[in-house]
């Protein structure tokens, strides 16, 4: 009977939502800018501020050196099982000959394609402190706001056949394939349109309708999409070409840009470029929508890679691996107010004039991997009331 039961006391932590987190640091720099990852949730945890269990795995060359594979099934399984994935980087010299489907490349290639995760989000936000940084001039970037929507199952990478055949006469033929069906471009095209919806409204298509058949498709769909769901976003269409010279020329021009995967690839390593360095540009890997759960498969990943010739120095820029996991707690785990407040504490520690070497500018103080992380944790702690 209610009122009669025992002690029902109000105890956070049986009511707060526990997050399960599988982290894949991988090779070179990850494992140094995940263990900033690592220090942020152990003081959300200490604090009571949210709660989160985290699994460990190897992913890459690390997982090559340990298993002979890129990724194990084991590994897979826990990636399956989790709420989201936060992954560091993989690759480096080490494995240059590994056998091909060994390589470190391919253990990512294999999360994204058996978690299904199409959708690559990969904003390129210019903080203010930061504007100087980039090669373009402050006005061309400072204030910018720009998503790149990737396609990340399809195209070229995944593409069969996909092969180098020995014509048996001195020479070789190499063949990739560039490959989409009607359902991965509306897909896509529905991310991006429903994002603009929350942002400036306008979408940017880009393909090479000019020379690729799998263009004259994209651009078709997109046009169909918008037409029938979306005929309320600004949509336009842009030659990848071109398009990549925008993005350098007047990068403000954009809001959403929606492309495939090889695109996708090239154009945010540009798009990072605008602002500042590599080293600040997160991402999200979405999967779609499980109607019954009301959740997604996804994944966070910094856009840079694992720069070995950085690595063990305590010179990596740990920001792009924390605002991942802010995108972690915006897109997955349903903790957007933690994930602005961390978006806060990002800006913060620029604006106070750290840098690490990446983003180091005359009259600004020199930190590590370590002292930048351990910042941004002050930051939050300051935001705490
Ligand atoms: C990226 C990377 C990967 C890609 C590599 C590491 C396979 O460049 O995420 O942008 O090409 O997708
Ligand atoms: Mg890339």
């Amino acid at each position: 009977m209610a009122g009669t039961s025992p002690a029902m006391t109000h105890d956070e932590d049986l009511t707060m939502a526990t997050h399960k987190l599988l982290l894949l640091p991988g090779d070179g720099i990850g494992t140094e800018v995940m263990a900033e990852v690592t220090r942020l949730i152990d003081w959300l945890n200490a604090e009571g501020i949210a709660h989160f269990t985290t699994e460990h795995g190897l992913v890459g060359g690390a997982a090559y050196d340990a298993d002979k594979v890129a990724i194990t099934d084991a590994t897979m399984a826990l990636a399956e099982a989790s709420d989201a994935v936060i992954f560091g980087a993989v690759g480096g010299p080490k494995w240059d000959a590994v056998p091909y489907d060994a390589r470190p490349e391919a253990g990512l290639l294999r999360l994204r394609k058996d978690l299904g995760l199409f959708a690559n989000l990969r904003p390129a936000v210019c903080y203010p402190a930061l504007a100087d940084s980039s090669s373009l001039k402050r006005e061309v970037v400072e204030g910018l706001d720009i998503m790149i929507v990737r396609e990340l199952t399809g195209g070229v990478y995944f593409g069969e056949p996909k092969t180098i055949t020995d014509l048996g006469n001195g020479q070789k033929r190499a063949i990739d394939t560039q490959v989409y069906d009607t359902y991965e471009i509306e897909r896509i095209a529905r991310v991006a349109f429903d994002l603009a919806r929350k942002r400036r409204n306008k979408v940017t298509s880009m393909e090479k309708r000019n020379v690729m058949k799998s263009g004259v498709l994209w651009n078709e769909v997109v046009t169909q999409v918008h037409a029938r769901e979306f005929p309320d976003v600004q949509l336009e269409h842009q030659l990848a070409d071109s398009g990549g010279m925008n993005l350098v020329k007047w990068p403000k021009q954009f809001d959403v840009i929606v492309t495939d995967n090889l695109f996708g690839d090239m154009l945010s390593d540009i798009a990072a470029m605008l602002t500042g360095s590599l080293g600040m540009l997160p991402s999200a890997s979405l999967g779609e929508l499980n109607a019954k759960t009301g959740k997604r498969k996804a994944m966070y990943e910094p856009v840079h890679g694992s720069a070995p010739d950085i690595a063990g120095k305590g010179a990596a820029n740990p920001l792009a691996m924390l605002a991942s996991f802010g995108m972690a707690l915006r897109y997955s785990l349903d903790l957007g107010g933690l994930a602005d407040q961390l978006d806060a504490a990002i800006a913060a520690v620029l604006a106070k004039g750290l840098r690490t070497a990446d983003i180091k500018s005359e009259g600004t103080t020199a930190v590590s991997t370590s002292e930048m992380g351990e910042a941004v944790v002050k930051e939050m702690q300051a935001l705490q009331v």
